[in-house]
């Protein structure tokens, strides 16, 4: 009797072992991508932007996520001058849907109408009452790099 739970115990760690080496191998990939835009203690996050063909321009912007910072949501990241960027929140402060791409100085959101400006996410047009979320971020143009806290 003993000999047979030690049996099924094998065989369930065996099988367990096998099930899980598709996860480990998507786990491992996931490791070796996050190291491209490394996370550091504490929050912050550099994003190399040599990288980011969308912010080579004054008024440039792209959205991008960084793994579970923003709640796994995406950032919008805003050139508003050489060296000067914002970050936001994509999620709408009136009913959390994902805001677009800033046009003629206005982040609009897709749901409900209202827009956000490019310089400090306040609202223009609601039905939105609250701006959208900020994120600090300094930029370092000897790396050209440009490090968001999270
Ligand atoms: S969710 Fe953005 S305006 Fe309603």
């Amino acid at each position: 009797m003993a000999h047979r739970r030690e049996f099924l115990q094998q065989a369930l760690v065996l099988l367990g072992a096998g099930m899980c080496a598709p996860a480990l191998a998507a786990w491992l990939q996931s490791c070796s991508s996050e190291t491209k835009q490394p996370t550091e203690p504490g929050g912050t996050v550099e994003l190399d932007l040599s990288t980011v063909p969308e912010l080579q321009q004054v008024g440039g912007a792209v959205k991008r996520t960084f793994g579970q910072h923003n709640g796994g949501q995406p950032v919008l990241i805003i050139r508003l001058a050489e060296q000067q960027f914002v970050v936001f929140s994509t999620v709408c402060t009136h009913a959390g849907c994902e805001v677009g791409l800033p046009q003629s100085g206005r982040i609009p959101c897709p749901c409900h109408g209202s827009q956000f400006a490019t310089s400090d996410g306040r609202v223009l047009q609601g039905p939105a009452s609250s701006p959208l979320k900020r994120f600090a971020s300094e930029y370092d143009p000897a790396r050209n790099v440009l490090k968001i806290s999270f």
